[in-house]
Parts: structure tokens; sequence; C-alpha cells
């Protein structure tokens, strides 16, 4: 080991993957593969974050997406750079995207791999023309082992996923992501063009100090979470940001709890299950947190369609065990 004084041993994140490729038996490479196709969009997308003011790429493109959200320029460009990514790794059959109304099918064979990602190229973009964090969130799942890949592989369990991450373009850009084998933080070096492992093994606090909720939508909760926001309110800070990557990012290095929970106005909760509360989950549980509906895990919901939504709470374990007694009282 040489030693310079001078950090010269710096582990990337295509570095912290090849890590773990080394300790699976007889690993096939492509997860390393996939797993360097999605940091390469998201490097690609935060320069062009970083750039939208200057480059015309703010605002909306007039049209509007299947959720019936004003679509931004950027949520285009973030989804397109995803799926050319995506497509060019070789390793995806489907692709789910908040953006395309239908499941992306990878036909040429030279090109469809045995994996299946659920992906939300630009989260919060309601806080991109106002230059506040927003960042993109994956999911990956593997096909089941027959040759027949179809909706079974993409309507599922999250507890099937394999992987998953969200890259947060904010003061610093970070990339957080779990194989299952613990959660880890990667901080992009714009002058090299490298994200660093510079979080490993995140473990979320016990319980936190901060609640994160959107307020405005008080008249409408239920009643449990009425009492829940009502009880936290009289000893935690408020933090809410609007972009659920970077409320989870914030709860997970922090502690605390977010929540977007259903309620009388958005009966299933705005989130969608396949690629912002399946992936948020599974990251939060790696960090040994917890994620639930207030009345079930999170995780184990199962989807009908790709783009249903759910409520969900998330964040120190003892902090959402609290939140589920209300459910339960
Ligand atoms: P997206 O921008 O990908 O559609 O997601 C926005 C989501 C999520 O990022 C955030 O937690 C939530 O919308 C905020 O919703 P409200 O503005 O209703 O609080
Ligand atoms: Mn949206
Ligand atoms: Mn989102
Ligand atoms: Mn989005």
């Amino acid at each position: 080991k040489i030693n310079t004084g001078v950090g010269t041993d710096l582990i990337t994140m295509t570095r912290w993957v090849l890590d773990q490729q080394r300790k699976v038996q007889d690993a096939s490479g492509d997860l390393t593969i996939l797993l360097t196709a999605i940091q390469f969009g998201c490097k690609f997308v935060a320069s062009k974050v970083k750039q939208a003011g200057l480059i015309n790429l703010l605002g909306l493109t007039g049209s509007s997406n299947v959720q019936g959200e004003d679509v931004k320029k950027l949520d285009v460009l973030a989804n397109d750079i995803f799926k050319n990514a995506l497509v060019a790794s070789g390793k995806c059959c489907f692709l789910v995207s908040e953006e395309d109304e239908r499941v992306m099918v990878i036909e040429d064979p030279s090109f469809r791999g045995k994996y299946i990602v659920t992906f939300d190229p630009l989260d919060g973009s309601s806080n991109i023309d106002c230059g506040v964090s927003i960042g993109t969130i994956f999911g990956i799942f593997k096909v089941h082992d027959d040759h027949a890949p179809g909706s079974k592989d993409i309507i599922r369990s999250g507890r099937d996923l394999v992987a998953a991450g969200y890259c947060m373009y904010g003061s610093y850009v970070e990339l957080i992501v779990s194989v299952g084998t613990g959660l880890h933080g990667f901080t992009l070096d714009p002058a090299i063009g490298e994200f660093i492992l510079t979080h490993p093994s995140i473990r979320i606090p016990s319980r936190g100090k901060i609640y994160s909720i959107n307020e405005g939508n008080y008249k409408y909760f239920d009643e449990p979470t009425k009492k829940y926001v009502d009880s936290v309110k009289t000893k935690y800070s408020a933090r809410y940001v609007g972009s659920m990557v970077a409320d989870v990012h914030r709860t997970v290095l922090y502690g605390g709890i977010f929540g977007y929970p259903a309620d009388s106005k958005s009966k299933n909760g705005k989130l969608r299950i396949l690629y912002e509360v399946f992936p948020m989950a599974y990251l939060v549980e790696q960090a040994g947190g917890r994620a639930s509906t207030g009345k079930q895990d999170a995780l184990d919901i199962t989807p009908r369609h790709i783009h249903d939504r759910s409520g969900v709470w998330l964040g120190s374990a003892d902090d959402v065990a609290d939140l589920e007694a209300f459910y339960r009282a």
C-alpha cells in the first residue's frame, strides 16, 4: 500500500462494485456492467442539472405525462439519458420509467439481458426551476428463471429487489446504492468524473429528531396520521424539501421519519410503488431503518399496474414503530 500521505488509494464506485462482484460465487459481471451504466447516467444528468439554467433546460416541455403532471425539459432529458445508457449496457430486458406510460421492452437479442430496471429519472421536478435538490431513483430486479420474461417479472413484491439506489443532485452529488450488502454512499468528484466512496456502510440512527411530511395536506390526513403528526410536532423539528431523494437522504444520514401517507385527497398516496416506494424502502432497510404503509411493510406491497401508488412512511426504526402504533390503536 503506497502512502504518500495524499489520498492515492481512492475507492471509486467502479472499484467498489467490482469488489462486490468478487464476493459473489461465479458472478457473471452483468450487475457490475449495469451499475456502471447507471453510474454514467447519473454523471451525465448531474452535469446537465448544474448547467440547466445556462443551456435553456429549465421550464416545461408543454406536455403532460401518464401521471397527469406537467413534464419539465429535464424530466425528458434525464429519461432519455437513462434509457440510452440502460439499453446500451445490454443487461436489461424491461425498463419501467415514471415518464413512460408503457414498459419499454428490449427486443434486440444482442442488447437484451436478465435485469428489469424501474426508475424515476428526475425526482422532485417541482424543485428544478428554483435550484433546489432533485434526484434520480432506481430499482433492479432479475427475471425469474424461465425463458419467457413477462409481466410477472415486473409486477412483483419489493422483496425481490436485487439492488437499488438514488442519486441526489444537491450541494454535492451523491450516489447511494445497495446490492443487498448494506448501504453505501459515493460523492461525485467532478474534477475526475468519478463517484468516490465517502459513506461506507451507512447505518440510520434508531431514532431521530426530525419529521418530514407535507403538512399542507393536514386536512386530508386520516386520524392516525393526524394524531402522529400532532405528537411529533411537540418534540421534533420539521424539514420538508419536497424532493423525495433529498428528504430520504437527510433521513438516512440524520435519522427521523419521512412520510407521504395515503389521505382523502390521494387515496393511494402520491409516491409510485415500483420506482419510488420500493427502492427507497429497500435502501432504508439496508441501513437498519424501516419502511411501512402504516399497516404493513412497504416492501410487502404488490402493485397491480406499473404506475400504482402507495402511502409510505420510512426512516428510523423507532420513529416508524411509533407511527405504526397509531394505526393499531
Ligand atoms: P416526481 O418529481 O418524480 O414526480 O416526484 C415528486 C414527488 C417526490 O419527489 C416528493 O416527495 C413528492 O412528490 C412531493 O409531493 P408534494 O409536492 O405533494 O409534497
Ligand atoms: Mn413526476
Ligand atoms: Mn419522484
Ligand atoms: Mn420524476
